[in-house]
């Protein structure tokens, strides 16, 4: 597939179909994904990937933890969703009429549905290891894309998962992470449910309008 198709198509995705992918390409997935450029090539990123019954069991963690806590989805750093979202989270108000329309409430959908990983057979996991400054969280977004964007290439479907960083506790635990490690990003993989009428929304983007041009 042509780089520039998959930057074109790729979306994120949160109906899974429960079959894994196969070892081999889960292992040409993290390869695309190792091949990110960082700072001063430090390569900060340190991965987990989660399978059959140990993610089952961290599923099931996680929505225990959802339950007790109530932290939803939100931009982050206190900041709330803008208010064209309806209330809901960020900037895919649209993919809640989607939802809402199957009869789910979208808090519930998107927030449990993240902690659930939306049903994927794979979640990837990635931490900085103790005392790598934030910056270093930027390689692991450059890592990130590359690691979406390879398993576009080969037929799979993600859906990055941030609202885990609040439960970041959980995970290493479920995952024998390191405690001193930083959570930076999960990502929710495996083969999309073409029939879920969620996985046909595309998110507009704003384009290029607010670019300065000096
Ligand atoms: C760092 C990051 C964290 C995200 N966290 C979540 C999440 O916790 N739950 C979720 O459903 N989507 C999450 N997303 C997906 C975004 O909502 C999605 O990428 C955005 O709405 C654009 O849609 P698209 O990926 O379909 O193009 C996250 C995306 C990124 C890049």
């Amino acid at each position: 597939m042509e780089l520039l198709d998959a930057m074109e198509e790729r979306k994120s995705c949160r109906a899974f179909r429960p079959e894994a992918p196969n070892h081999e390409t889960l292992v040409a997935v993290l390869q695309s994904a190792a091949r990110a450029p960082s700072a001063v090539n430090l390569q900060p990123w340190r991965v987990w990937v989660g399978q059959g019954e140990e993610l089952t069991r961290l599923k099931r963690a996680l929505h225990r933890a959802y339950r007790e806590q109530n932290i939803g989805c939100s931009p982050g750093g206190g900041r709330k969703a803008p208010p064209e979202a309806d209330g809901g989270p960020g900037s895919f108000r649209d993919l809640g009429r989607v939802v809402e329309a199957r009869g789910d409430a979208f808090g519930a959908f998107i927030n449990e549905g993240s902690c659930n990983l939306y049903g994927a057979p794979v979640g990837i996991f990635c931490f900085t290891e103790p005392g790598e400054p934030v910056a270093r969280r930027l390689d692991c977004g450059i890592w990130l894309a590359y690691l979406l964007l390879g398993a576009h290439a080969r037929g799979l479907a993600t859906c990055p998962v941030g609202l885990l960083a609040d439960y970041q506790d959980v995970v290493k635990d479920a995952l024998f992470v390191p405690e001193n490690h930083e959570f930076a990003c999960a990502v929710a993989l495996g083969y999309a449910r073409a029939d879920d009428p969620v996985n046909s929304f595309a998110c507009p983007r704003k384009g290029i309008d607010g670019v300065e041009w000096v």
